[in-house]
């Protein structure tokens, strides 16, 4: 089967687990292989220890861009030079994957337009919640829903340090420990000042209300270094400390808030720990929804990466979704079972 061809961009926690992903599943043999036949990074000389021989890495943007690829991914981050190489290769009618949620917070809007026109796929589910499908979920399954207001914990490295600071470890090896695990951003306060968790707020708003992401104005409130005294307050009031997003419509307009917040024993709010995101839909017509799970780190984020990557490219035999042949397959595919 000819392979799918990719271009990667950005190799760092989620870029190398991209790569991890696609080399096992490669070695599975099942479905169409996917090569990844150029990965643009800063320095390409450095061993990244990834299963890609080291002539496929470049820092020449035009090289890169003139690589013969079905699909690029985008794993780097950060609004330039990623939008300038977003609009040439949306411009040559390549699909663009991206878990850059800064650049479709600012810029979303334009850079599904030019995809629209040049028949490009855009794919941002990685942009929100890592591997928890709520971006295709509120673009694809909830659009007569009503939606009111959609809130949660969309920051995973802030959830962690507070759940860490709760079991008692020490703020500062906290954050050591987040950046690690690959969850924090490069620039670590922006995930403590809210910034993060705003992007992505914008980024549902825009996806649930039709609104440019870019102008909706969010009331953000960063969490405080080492928040002790907070989590104490919080405890005495029978509470838990979290980072909450929100946005809802009020009056015809929408209010949008990030915020260290007091959330009540019992609720889903207090129940999220560590890495795990929380996002809470209110519709209309479906009532309230929930969708939860690990919202950072490289492989949950490179799991939505392919994710999108393969509902633009399907195996062939899912086109169409015609149930597969052996009674077990077609098990599996009338209940959606996955065992
Ligand atoms: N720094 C982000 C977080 C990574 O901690 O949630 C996932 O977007």
């Amino acid at each position: 089967m000819t392979p799918l061809r990719v271009a990667l961009a950005g190799c760092g926690a989620v870029g190398s687990a991209f790569l991890d992903i696609v080399d096992e599943r490669n070695r599975q043999g099942l479905d169409r292989p996917i090569d990844v036949v150029r990965v643009l990074v800063r320095d390409p000389a450095r061993d990244r220890g990834v299963p890609l021989p080291g002539d496929r890495f470049t820092d020449d943007v035009d090289a890169f861009l003139d690589t013969p690829a079905e699909v690029v991914v985008e794993a780097v981050g950060g609004i330039e030079p990623m939008l300038t190489v977003a609009r040439r290769s949306l411009d040559r009618g390549r699909d663009w994957v991206t878990a850059n949620k800064a650049l479709v917070a600012e810029h979303g809007p334009d850079l599904a337009l030019l995809a629209r026109r040049s028949g490009a796929g855009f794919g941002t589910e990685a942009t929100v919640a890592a591997g928890v499908p709520v971006v295709s979920t509120i673009r694809h399954a909830l659009a007569d829903t009503g939606i009111g207001a959609i809130r949660g914990i969309l920051n995973g490295t802030t959830n962690y340090m507070i759940s860490a600071l709760e079991g008692g470890q020490p703020w500062e090896a906290a954050l050591h420990d987040a950046r690690a695990k690959g969850f924090a951003e490069a620039d670590p306060s922006r995930d403590l000042e809210g910034l993060d968790a705003a992007d992505k707020i914008r980024v549902l708003a825009w996806l649930a209300f039709g609104i440019d992401p870019a102008a909706l104005i969010v009331d953000r409130r960063p969490v405080p270094v080492a928040p002790r005294s907070l989590l104490d307050d919080a405890a005495r009031r029978g509470c838990a400390l979290r980072q909450v997003a929100e946005v809802r419509r009020v009056a015809g307009r929408l209010q949008a808030v990030v915020a260290p917040t007091f959330v009540p024993a019992g609720s889903a709010l207090h129940g999220t720990r560590f890495e795990h995101n929380l996002v809470e839909i209110d519709t209309r017509q479906a009532g309230l929804l929930r969708f939860s799970g690990p919202g950072a780190g490289g492989r949950a984020t490179a799991s939505a990466l392919l994710a999108d990557l393969l509902r633009r490219h399907p195996a062939p035999e899912d086109r169409g979704l015609e149930a597969p042949r052996s009674t077990r397959g077609a098990w599996r595919w009338a209940v959606g079972f996955d065992g």
